[in-house]
Formats: C-alpha cells, structure tokens, sequence
C-alpha cells in the first residue's frame, strides 16, 4: 500500500510582533482581556511591501530543506490561503516560480481557517495515486490585511504566517503503523456563512472587503462541529483518540482548544497550543504549530497526530496521519 508521508515541515513568521499592549494604544482593549478570552498574547504582522507568496516561499524552502529535497524534485504545489497575492494567478504559481520548481501542478485552496487540513486531503490524493512524488503543502496567510482596525471583537484575533510540509509517497503493509495519511473527515456547511465571511470579492463589491464574525456563535459551532470531526477522522484512519500522540489543532483561541479537548476526552498536555504567540493565522496555524511541535522535540518520527480545523464557510475538518 502507498500512503503519501509528511517527510519535511517548515515555518515562517514575518519579523514585525504587535502585542496586545500596542494595539490597546488604537484600539477600545487591553492586554487582560485579549489574554483571558483568547489565550493570545502577540501576533506577527506581515509587512506593507510583502506578499503572501513570500511567506508561503520562505516556508516551503525550509520544508523542502528538512525533507532533503530541493526545488527541481516538486512536482506539486498546492496553497491554501484566503489572502492570495492577487486574484489570480494562484499563490501556488508564484511560489512555483520563486522556488524555481519545474513545471507540475500547483493551485491553490480556499477553505478559509480549514485549508490546510483540506489542501493536505487533495494532495494526498495526488502522491497515494502515483500522480505526484514530492508534493508541497503550503499553508500562508496574511489576516491582518483582512482586519477592520475599528472593530475590537475580530482585529485582536488575528495574525500572519506560514508554514508548509512536504508529502512523499511510503511504501506500508495497510496497517496503522504505516508512515503517512491514514484518514480524514472533512466538512462544509454552506447555510452559516453569515457567522463568518469577509464582505467582499472581484465578482460582488469589487474589493477586498473586511472580515466580519460572530464571535460567540463561532466559538459554539467550533467546539460541537470539531470534536465530531475528530471522532469521524480517527474512525476513518481506525484509530482511537487515546493513541494520538499529539493533537494539532487550527489556532483559534486557547478556549476553543480547552473545549474541544475536554469534550473528545483529550489530555490537554498533547495538545500543540501556539495561539498565545502567533494568534489565528488561518490556514498556516497548522503547519506552524506543527514546526512548532517538531522544533522543541515534542513530535518525533512515528508517532501518530491528529490534526483538526474550523473556519469561514463553515467548513471543518480533521486528518490522522503517522509521522
Ligand atoms: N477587547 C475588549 N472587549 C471586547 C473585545 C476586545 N478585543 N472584543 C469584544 N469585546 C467586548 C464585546 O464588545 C462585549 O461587550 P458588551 O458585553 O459590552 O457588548 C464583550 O466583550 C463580550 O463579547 P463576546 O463576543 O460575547 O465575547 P466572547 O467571550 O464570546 O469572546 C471572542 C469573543 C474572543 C471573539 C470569542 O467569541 C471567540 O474567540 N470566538 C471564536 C471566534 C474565532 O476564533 N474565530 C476565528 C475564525 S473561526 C476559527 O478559526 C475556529
């Protein structure tokens, strides 16, 4: 059996770190509330002259670096992000051409905080079918430049960044010790768009537009809907939650994170928490929270984590996969 493998992760965060403190200086909050209802502390904000792609790049080399594998063996790209440099080309296709990869496939996915864990099913697809051997998945986002600075209840959440994996195709017995994607459950629900949007795009306002959400029906939804993605993505990988070693969780807000491992019964020390130092940066919370996780020795080879996500849409997800 071929599953395709995560062989190479990589992270990056744009220098410039706003606290919670400076943006109390512009904005009606404060450091205690941010913290108590978010967990958040700080975020990193891109800067006006760069692009998502960059991020996205700087990431994907350091993946590409970690896997041994250079640009000339990629032969798939796939983004996620809801801050695309442009409308089109696609993110993908620039990172293409600043990693100086050949040409393959590459193109992006939009499913908002959810991308990741959506664009990771794609691309397994891909190397498990023979169709890619060395594939990246690029989660890169810049939210504040999605941020309405006025409104308190949404710009202290965000943050910007990226993080990347490389997927190779691993030879297994069709067990769940084998290296690689074991299963999924992924998820959309159309009809709560409303709690969650940004108001704006090429084919209604003609504008970017500005992230506007129900904070606490979020919360609510994210809680219900993730914990039953966990349960689906463990039964379709035939695992229980008790031998996940670590979970790695969309970096919401540390609440959300509580509640879900509380309800699925998860220890809370296996959970990869970055909220309070990189905020919600969207589809590059996972991967940054698992360079993260690798990065301070917490996830080794061979262990088995369990990924999960919520965001705009609704759309949510969960992935097991043997590192
Ligand atoms: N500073 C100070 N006060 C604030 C702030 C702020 N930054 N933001 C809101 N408040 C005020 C509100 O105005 C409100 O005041 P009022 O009672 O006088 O009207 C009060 O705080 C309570 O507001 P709530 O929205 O009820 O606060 P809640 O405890 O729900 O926390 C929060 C708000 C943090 C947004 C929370 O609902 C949340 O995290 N929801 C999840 C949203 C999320 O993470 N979305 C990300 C995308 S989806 C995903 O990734 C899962």
């Amino acid at each position: 059996v071929i599953r395709s493998a995560v062989t190479g992760v990589g992270a990056y965060l744009p220098d410039n770190i706003v606290t919670n403190d400076q943006l109390a200086e512009t904005v009606d909050t404060s450091d205690a509330w941010i913290v108590e209802r978010t967990g958040i502390r700080q975020r990193h904000k891109v800067a006006d002259d760069q692009p998502v792609s960059d991020l996205a790049f700087r990431a994907a080399q350091q993946a590409l670096e970690r896997a041994g594998k250079t640009a000339a063996d990629v032969d798939l790209i796939i983004v996620a992000t809801t801050t695309p440099d442009m409308t089109f080309p696609a993110t993908a296709t620039i990172v293409q051409r600043k990693l100086g990869a050949p040409v393959g496939i590459a193109f992006d996915v939009q499913a908002v905080c959810s991308g990741f864990v959506y664009a990771l099913s794609v691309a397994d697809g891909f190397v498990a079918r023979g169709h890619a051997k060395c594939a990246l998945v690029i989660g890169a986002e810049a939210m504040t430049r999605l941020m309405d600075w006025t409104d308190r209840g949404t710009c202290v959440l965000f943050g910007d960044g990226a993080g990347a994996v490389v997927l190779e195709p691993r030879e297994g017995q069709g067990t769940t010790a084998d290296q690689g994607v074991l299963g999924f459950a992924l998820r959309a629900d159309g009809t709560k768009q409303e709690l969650l949007y940004v108001d704006g795009g090429p084919s209604t306002t003609g504008t970017v537009g500005k992230l506007r959400m129900l904070g606490n029906q979020v919360f609510k939804h994210a809680v219900i809907n993730i914990s039953e993605a966990i349960h689906a993505a463990a039964k379709a990988a035939d695992v229980t939650i008790p031998e996940v070693d670590w979970f790695i969780p969309h970096q919401a807000n540390q609440r959300i994170l509580a509640g879900v491992a509380h309800r699925v019964d998860i220890d809370e020390d296996k959970v990869i928490s970055t909220v309070a130092l990189h905020a919600n940066t969207s589809a590059a919370s996972i991967p940054l929270a698992f360079a993260q996780g690798i990065a301070d020795g917490r996830i080794k080879p061979g262990q088995l984590l369990l990924l999960e996500a919520m965001g705009g849409g609704l759309t949510w997800g969960a992935c097991v996969l043997r590192l």
